[in-house]
């Protein structure tokens, strides 16, 4: 705690200089305490300058996903409040899920280094290896009914690919519903799940789960998504600040959070713009079966037009949808 708050107050100096006898008082314990603390912090990556007369002044953070870091400026946003930081955790999903059930509230967002049992859609694993990747989940309790939900995912991936673009410079495209892709690889992929009332349809939580491949380097991943996974930083050829692309991407989803319902065709134009099925062959997946056609466009409710190769066309509102010539489908 200490710790915590000596960084905040570095933060705070803007790279001013503190002294250790400002320190001492304003957190009232001895100059020797300050002086420890200080360099357990440098022990963990802080950079602080020291200067005799002058005090200790913040040169860098390290690139960990620490709430004194991450919470920055953020503190009385959406996201701001109830920010819970994991180095490592089964699965942010289920985290949040624990605590929704416990009675946490709107705006709840856990964070982790890395998860053991990390999951992706249709009860896939979603590989979540330490200090290269970003996992965070968030809680809402939107009180509306599922139907009204439809636009929730495709929203969250528009703020997620703005974060990235903000953050790294790159344009991720969305690949129908929700995979961010960049030079038609996987980089980050979100997974929405819900609470129901049992008889009423209503709402009762739902939990958003976001996995971003950040810094990850050829070799990392598993020898079965290779070929059609990649990270921000393979794409790009440099690495990048995970806890800057954090913050970058709650304040995109927070934007998009507090303008919602009311902001819709915006993200829709943003959506369409980005999504890079529409106009392609692909393949649909719906339960176990198979059928191929192409992605004609995107209606007023996120739903895919599709027109299958024996003439039908109808709207797609889940499922899961290949593209031809990517992640192996050819
Ligand atoms: C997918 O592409 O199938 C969705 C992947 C979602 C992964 C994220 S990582 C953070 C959160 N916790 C999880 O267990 N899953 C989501």
């Amino acid at each position: 705690m200490g710790q915590e708050k000596i960084i905040k107050m570095l933060m705070n100096a803007k790279g001013e200089y503190l002294s250790g006898e400002a320190m001492s008082q304003e957190l009232g314990v001895t100059r020797t305490a300050v002086w420890k603390s200080i360099s357990q912090l440098r022990d963990h990556g802080y950079v602080i300058d020291s200067v005799k007369n002058k005090g200790y002044s913040l040169v860098s953070t390290p690139d960990s996903l620490e709430k004194v870091i991450l919470s920055q400026g953020f503190e009385s946003s959406f996201f701001g409040t109830d920010l819970h930081c994991f180095s490592t955790i089964d699965s942010t999903n289920s985290e949040v899920k624990r605590r929704a059930m416990a009675g946490a509230e709107s705006g709840l967002v856990v964070v982790a280094e890395e998860q053991t049992a990390g999951r992706g859609r249709r009860g896939r694993s979603f590989h979540s290896p330490k200090d290269t990747g970003l996992y965070l989940s968030f809680l809402l309790r939107p009180h509306c009914t599922v139907e009204e939900l439809c636009d929730l995912t495709p929203r969250m991936a528009v703020a997620v690919a703005e974060g990235i673009s903000a953050c790294c410079g790159a344009e991720a495209g969305i690949k129908w519903t929700n995979d961010l892709i960049l030079n038609g690889k996987k980089i980050s992929g979100i997974l929405t799940e819900l609470s129901l009332e049992s008889d009423s349809n209503f709402v009762e939580y739902v939990v958003v789960g976001i996995g971003i491949n950040v810094n990850h380097q050829k070799g990392d991943f598993p020898a079965e998504l290779e070929d059609f996974t990649s990270s921000i930083a393979m794409e790009t050829g440099q690495t990048w600040r995970r806890a800057e692309l954090c913050r970058h991407i709650l304040l995109a989803l927070s934007q998009w959070i507090e303008g919602y319902p009311g902001n819709k065709s915006d993200c829709l134009e943003k959506y369409r713009k980005a999504c890079i099925t529409l106009g392609k062959e692909v393949q649909v997946l719906t339960g176990d079966q198979r059928r191929r056609g192409t992605a004609l466009e995107i209606d007023d409710d996120f739903r895919l037009l599709m027109r299958y190769d024996d003439g039908e066309e109808a709207f797609l509102s889940a499922g899961e949808v290949s593209i031809r010539g990517m992640y192996g489908y050819v």
